[in-house]
């Protein structure tokens, strides 16, 4: 329950968040109808069985079950108490909350809120002095002669850190921060005497946000030659190399309007191809991608653009990125550069416009990529080296799990090589036999014709059941036909968990709430009745329902309740007659008993 913040506060909150803004920025929606599908994010799945009902703002996945409103899904999927839910979405929607709150707040993991206090500090006191003093000058005009304008500069925060031991030690101190905290989450460094220094020393600084926009950790980058080129924050709770993607938080929303991201190797990368209007860039932190930083990726975006340096390493690398992004499921493209540079040379060489009209517009599919990254090993003009490369083109293409796309690479190659296309498809049937992968089955739904997936085969529910069901869903929406049950029906429902939901429904309305979901759930004792109550508020309903179909609803829970009633009676009489010494009385009524079951299980189907 909310507790110490006020109802008003939590509805206001919850207001301005609608959920399919809050869900949308962690995985890709598609509307159907009413409402919107996508891949649950919650448990891995194929195809979408997590929906969001915008009318209600509540979300709920058949697959898994998981379900709520927009508070709900930020604590599950942040892992945010429900306090930190609530301050996470007001500051979202730039709202204020009462002091008490707060301080509620960061009683949570304070260590954590030191920490990004203290990088929030260090942000703006490396950008103040790179802007605006001489102990920054070095580092200001470093990024000018690098071609970054002032604007740029702003919007990513660069700073410098000056060549001093104890700068940031001393400023962190007199902030009143704890020195042992700040070594322990590489803010400051310890030698073995126990001496607290300056981590970063003369260097330009780049804050490394995660998603939820917070700097985590810095890269610093030598202006001389110091090495290494790239000094960054040791990995810690807050700063895993392997889970962050720099500048995530900014290009979230640019990649979901471009249905395109494009990731890159280094910060300067990102920044300056941000400069040069290419907004929906990312890039990993100085290590190859992960399975989970791709994942990440995949939950937002289709469409994934590698644009790595075109050297040898960096071709490898695109190489492993574009097979690992492919795994998860992502179109992947390659960028195409002159052999040698990285991003940022190339704009500064060639200019804005050409970078993303010859780079990015002219990326290769993953499949040209791999025949051209393949064909650097070998000779065409020699026959054996010819045999060869279509053996190894052959063995990716039997990778490919649409047979649109591995018939349009098979063609290619049938007519670059003059082969014939049937053999090749043999070959390539040949090996997807051998590695076990499953036969061409009919088309699969796809991620935009869901809507009719069936519900994990459950147990045909008791006609009672499905009625109690469907007049909650009823009453959930509309206050007036809640009334009418509650006046006929009062709190006889059949199943316990449903008894349990309108009891509160009750109670919520009398309170003087109109009807509403998703504040409805935050009254609730416990998840599994929230969790029912999302997915009873999933159930398609009419506006136009009818009095008499409300009825039809009543009588059938009613008449269950009698029938149970009877049987309870009968079976009570049936003990007696038992305790009497009467088999025979026990018997018929037992048989009484059976017959009432028999029409009962009649009348459910
Ligand atoms: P690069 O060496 O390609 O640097 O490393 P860059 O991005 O082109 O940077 P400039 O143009 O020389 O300034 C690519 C990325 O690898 C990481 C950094 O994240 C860098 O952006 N890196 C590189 C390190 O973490 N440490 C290093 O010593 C070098
Ligand atoms: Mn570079």
């Amino acid at each position: 329950m909310p507790g110490q913040i006020p109802e008003e506060t939590i509805e206001q909150i919850r207001k301005s968040n609608d959920i399919v803004d809050i869900v949308g920025e962690y995985i890709q929606l598609k509307k159907q109808g009413r409402n919107y599908f996508g891949l649950c994010p919650f448990h891995g799945e194929k195809t979408p069985s997590f929906s969001v009902a915008q009318d209600k703002q509540i979300f709920h996945c058949f697959g898994c079950g998981k379900g709520g409103n927009v508070v709900t899904f930020i604590m599950e999927i942040e892992g945010y108490s429900f306090y930190q839910a609530i301050t996470y979405l007001a500051e979202k929607s730039g709202q204020e909350l009462p002091e008490q709150i707060q301080q509620k707040n960061e009683h949570h993991s304070s260590e954590h809120q030191d920490v990004l206090k203290a990088y929030e500090w260090l942000t703006k006191l490396y950008h103040h002095l790179l802007r605006h003093t001489k102990e920054g000058k070095e580092g200001y005009h470093y990024l000018l002669d690098r071609g970054f304008t002032d604007e740029i500069i702003d919007a990513f925060q660069l700073g410098f850190s000056p060549k001093s031991k104890d700068f940031v030690v001393q400023f962190l101190e007199n902030k009143g921060f704890h020195r042992q905290t700040m070594v322990k989450a590489g803010v400051l460094t310890a030698n073995e005497e126990n001496d607290v220094t300056d981590r970063f020393r003369g260097r330009v600084m780049f804050p490394i946000r995660n998603h939820t926009g917070k700097c985590v950790g810095f890269g610093g980058r030598t202006i001389t030659d110091q090495q290494p080129k790239y000094l960054n924050s040791p990995e810690t709770e807050l700063f895993q190399k392997g889970k962050l993607l720099y500048n995530f938080d900014l290009a979230r929303p640019q990649i979901r309007a471009k249905s395109e991201a494009v990731l890159f190797e280094g910060y300067m990368d990102v920044i300056s191809a941000y400069q040069a209007g290419v907004t929906n860039g990312l890039a990993t932190l100085g290590t190859s991608i992960t399975e989970s930083q791709a994942k990440l990726i995949k939950r937002y975006v289709d469409t994934i653009i590698i644009c790595y340096d075109s050297d040898q390493a960096g071709i490898q690398a695109s190489h492993k990125a574009a097979k690992l992004l492919k795994k998860v499921g992502c179109t992947v493209k390659v960028a195409n550069m002159q052999h040698g540079m990285d991003p940022d040379d190339y704009i500064r060489e060639y200019g804005a416009d050409r970078f993303k009209k010859e780079v990015i517009d002219l990326s290769d599919p993953y499949m040209t990529f791999l025949m051209k990254y393949i064909r650097k090993d070998f000779n065409l003009n020699l026959e054996g080296d010819r045999i060869q490369y279509v053996e190894n083109v052959l063995d990716e293409l039997a990778q490919i799990d649409k047979p649109v796309e591995r018939e349009h690479y098979l063609k290619e190659l049938a007519n670059d090589f003059d082969l014939s296309w049937q053999t090749l498809a043999q070959e390539i049937s040949t090996r997807r036999q051998k590695v076990g992968v499953q036969q061409d089955k009919p088309k699969q739904t796809s991620h935009t014709n869901i809507i009719t997936k069936p519900v994990k085969t459950k147990k045909l529910l008791p006609a009672y059941h499905n009625a109690e069901r469907q007049l909650i869903a009823y009453m959930l929406t509309d206050v007036t036909i809640a009334d009418k049950v509650k006046e006929e029906l009062g709190g006889a429902f059949n199943v316990d968990e449903h008894k349990v939901i309108v009891t509160y429904l009750y109670a919520f309305y009398e309170e003087g709430h109109e009807s509403n979901i998703s504040q409805f759930i935050e009254f609730l004792p416990d998840h599994a009745t929230k969790e029912l109550v999302v997915q009873i508020g999933m159930i398609p309903i009419h506006d136009d329902i009818t009095s008499q179909e409300i009825n039809d609803y009543i009588r059938t829970i009613y008449l269950e309740q009698s029938d149970k009633v009877k049987i309870n009676q009968l079976k009570a009489k049936q003990k007696e007659a038992e305790r009497q010494n009467d088999p025979v009385k026990a018997a018929q009524i037992g048989m009484e008993i059976l017959e009432i079951q028999r029409q009962l299980k009649n009348s459910n189907h």
